[in-house]
């Protein structure tokens, strides 16, 4: 199917961004957030992102004019996704809350509208049900920060029909980015599951005074030449996050391997969370 009209719910971190790149490709983007604040700094970031790039000779005045017009805010989920071809979920990683925005999404959109969410960790088998399209439905997953990061994973859920995976993969390449097919879905998809093996190894060496944290994430950096070890990884991401994550899944599947290692209990306790609170493995000044 041909999509021309984007809509993105939720102005968040990973919304504002995925509604600008679309606009870039010369998708015509309606953004939409419950927050006022939010969606008025998602503009405002559009304002300033766009002559920003063209300062620096990365875009050209037509290409941000262009792109500035193709994007626009609301605070009305009808009047964003009334009209979409393509709907891209982005609000908070809350089932409930994600379950009740496509049922309301799919009452509102023309019925051949795809809706997909951007979830990192919820199927779109959770969401699908509660639709009357559920071949429609599927997970458009982008990487933080959307307007570098490259990678975007789809996932086909078992309801998912073929046509639909295919024009999302295509949305994401239009956009310039390089999507990946996963023809199964699986808690974490691929980037996270990986990710989660290298910490739980990292943080398992850790634990058994194997070696400093440092020495760790020296040895991931130059020796299989990631660009940052898996300590400071968590630093940047939020010690907290890694703790909600283990123990959310622990609580869900009894595995003692999800279950938060000592120094990350250690640290959640203690309130250093990493870079945000100027102290995680590794201090931070400023
Ligand atoms: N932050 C990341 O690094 C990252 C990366 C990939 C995927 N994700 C996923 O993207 C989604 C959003 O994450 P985020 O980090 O952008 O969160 P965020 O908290 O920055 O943004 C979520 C936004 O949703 C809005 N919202 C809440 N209820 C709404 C509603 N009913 N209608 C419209 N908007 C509503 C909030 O006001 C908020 O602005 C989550 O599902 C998350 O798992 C996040």
């Amino acid at each position: 199917m041909q999509i021309e009209k984007i809509c993105v719910v939720g102005a968040g971190n990973m919304g504002h961004q995925i509604a600008l790149c679309a606009a870039l490709a010369g998708y015509k983007v309606k953004c939409t957030d419950v927050n006022p604040e939010i969606l008025q700094k998602a503009e405002q970031f559009a304002e300033t992102y766009l002559p920003e790039r063209v300062t620096k000779g990365k875009l050209s005045e037509e290409a941000a004019r262009s792109a500035r017009a193709n994007v626009s805010f609301t605070i009305d989920l009808k009047e964003a996704a009334g009209d979409a071809d393509l709907v891209i979920e982005a609000v908070l990683e809350k089932l409930d809350l994600k379950r009740e925005i496509f049922a309301r999404l799919d009452k509102m959109c023309p019925p051949v509208a795809i809706l997909t969410t951007n979830s990192s960790y919820i199927v779109s088998s959770r969401l699908a049900d509660i639709t009357q399209r559920p071949g429609k439905v599927c997970n458009m997953h982008f990487f933080n920060p959307v307007l570098v990061m490259k990678l975007v994973e789809v996932l086909k859920g078992p309801h998912t029909a073929v046509e639909t995976v295919e024009a999302v993969m295509e949305v994401a390449r239009r956009m310039g980015k390089i999507p990946v097919l996963l023809q199964k879905e699986i808690y974490g998809f691929l980037v996270n599951r990986i990710l989660s093996a290298l910490r739980r190894e990292a943080l398992y060496l850790y634990d058994m005074g194997i070696a400093s944290f440092e020495d760790i994430d020296a040895a991931v950096v130059h020796g299989l030449g990631y660009p940052m070890g898996p300590f400071r990884l968590m630093d940047l991401t939020g010690i907290d996050l890694s703790y909600y994550i283990s123990m959310e899944r622990y609580q869900e599947t009894g595995d003692p391997a999800y279950k938060p290692s000592p120094i990350v209990v250690e640290k959640f306790v203690k309130g250093e969370w990493g870079r945000k609170t100027g102290k995680g493995f590794y201090d931070y000044d400023d």
